[in-house]
């Protein structure tokens, strides 16, 4: 399009990152920007920051150093950082690097055309990383991007929880929930702009509802989507152990349009590490609502988070993270060293792990991971699957790729024509990271019947 100007956007960190770029994305557009992904061709460079852990927080300044060489070579360029590290440094981030235009924090995407504007027409910088109650920045209405069949919805934001190696609530503020009918209305506008899929998205979706002074609770809220916002399948993520009620576990089995599938950090095996976390389960009560969760839906695929090398991690320790993931057996996990966050309870620790032991201890339960991962992929061999269909695969346009349910992707031979429907599909070989399939059946009229008048026809 001729007369716009280039946006590059880099994300670091969760999904709840991504969805924030997004947003960033289809703002912007209002001002004239277009993305784009080359930083060379940009006229404005954003990067959203994490600093949930270390590693992620380094990657975001080294690139910064990047940045600021195409500044030299393209002074009008504007760089501006947003998320996590803009909310935690704020103005210090331009005394740290004077080249940065702007600085918003997690709760000011809102604010961000305005600052630019400012920017723009004064040539100074902007710093905005107030929190603001009214969750603003959770109402942005954006269309979904051409093609996309899966989406992001935000329901609360911040955490009250406290774990005490997490920086979250430092940096995203209390919690705070949104509106139900808010909910209900964005997810319908979704799926009537081609939509399938929405992941809903909170620190703990579990404590939805405790700010919103109605009866309103997660699984009430599950159950209203289910029902009355015409979307085919439903995701959340995160949950919280301890907040994992009975009625949450129900909702597997009496929500039809949510998927089989649960995110839930354990963080460790160790009772003694748990406590020390500030996690409120002992690790018998977390296999116990595992242990209903299969009750209730004896196929659904959980996944969790684990942290090696908390302080004061003993071997025996360590040994009962192992125990707990040859318990679960989990479809896959997310697995990280321990890295200390400033600000945090642990922070206090003085007890802490070398950096070796951590990384055989990553290094073991990796490895475990795998054979856990590939053992329940190829139970899943032979098997007739449900597939949402979300695009060409990445090297070949004679394939596509979706997701099973429980959240594993599957590549088969077919026509672009399926994307964005739900399909049958006959796992034929499993792989670690992928399945791969063979096409079955297609269903007739998606999108003008309700699920359950679905017509399938073979292929
Ligand atoms: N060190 C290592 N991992 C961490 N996580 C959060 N904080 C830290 C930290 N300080 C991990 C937890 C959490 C996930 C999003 O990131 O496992 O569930
Ligand atoms: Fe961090 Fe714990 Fe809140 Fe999750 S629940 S965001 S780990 S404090």
């Amino acid at each position: 399009m001729a007369g716009h100007k280039n946006l590059y956007i880099r994300t670091f960190g969760c999904q709840m990152n991504v969805h924030d770029s997004e947003q960033i994305e289809e703002l912007l557009k209002e001002k004239g920007y277009r993305r784009t992904d080359n930083e060379k061709n940009a006229d404005l460079i954003i990067i959203n920051t994490c600093s949930i852990r270390e590693k992620a927080e380094q990657k975001a300044y080294s690139l910064l150093g990047r940045f600021r060489k195409l500044k030299e070579i393209n002074p009008g360029l504007i760089i501006g950082i947003g998320g996590c590290v803009a909310q935690q440094m704020g103005a210090d981030l331009i005394k740290k690097a004077p080249y940065l235009d702007l600085v918003f924090g997690t709760h000011n995407i809102h604010r961000l055309p305005a600052m630019l504007q400012y920017v723009q027409k004064n040539g100074n910088r902007a710093v905005e990383t107030s929190f603001h109650e009214s969750v603003k920045s959770l109402g942005i209405q954006t269309l979904p991007r051409h093609g996309r069949v899966r989406s992001y919805v935000t329901i609360m934001q911040g955490c009250n929880n406290f774990c005490s190696f997490c920086v979250v609530p430092y940096l995203r503020g209390r919690e705070e929930s949104r509106d139900s009918s808010d909910i209900i209305n964005e997810i319908k506008f979704l799926a009537d702009h081609g939509i399938r899929e929405i992941t809903l998205l909170g620190q703990n979706v579990n404590s939805y509802g405790k700010t919103l002074h109605n009866s309103s609770n997660f699984p009430s809220l599950l159950k209203k989507i289910g029902d009355e916002a015409g979307i085919e399948r439903i995701r959340f993520t995160t949950s919280h152990p301890k907040d994992l009620s009975d009625d949450l576990i129900a909702c597997f089995a009496e929500v039809d349009s949510l998927c089989k599938h649960i995110h839930l950090p354990v963080q460790s095996g160790s009772d003694y590490i748990l406590q020390r976390m500030n996690r409120h389960y002992t690790s018998k009560e977390y296999l116990k609502k595992v242990e209903k969760l299969r009750d209730v839906c004896s196929n659904i695929s959980i996944t969790s988070d684990i942290i090696v090398g908390f302080p004061g991690e003993k071997d025996n320790d360590f040994q009962k993270t192992i125990d707990l993931m040859e318990k679960v057996r989990f479809d896959n996990t997310f697995s990280f060293k321990y890295s200390v966050r400033s600000g945090t309870a642990a922070e206090r620790y003085d007890d802490k792990v070398p950096e070796s032991v951590k990384s055989k201890r990553l290094e073991v339960v990796q490895s475990l991971q795998k054979r856990h991962t590939l053992e329940s992929n190829r139970a899943l061999e032979g098997r007739v699957e449900d597939i949402l269909v979300e695009g060409y695969s990445k090297n070949k346009r004679t394939d596509v790729v979706g997701r099973t349910g429980t959240n594993k992707i599957v590549n088969f031979k077919a026509s672009g024509d399926i994307i964005g429907t739900i399909v049958r599909v006959k796992i034929t070989k499993a792989y670690i990271n992928s399945l791969r399939g063979k096409l079955i059946a297609k269903r007739r009229g998606i999108g003008n019947v309700s699920r359950n008048e679905s017509i399938w026809f073979s292929y």
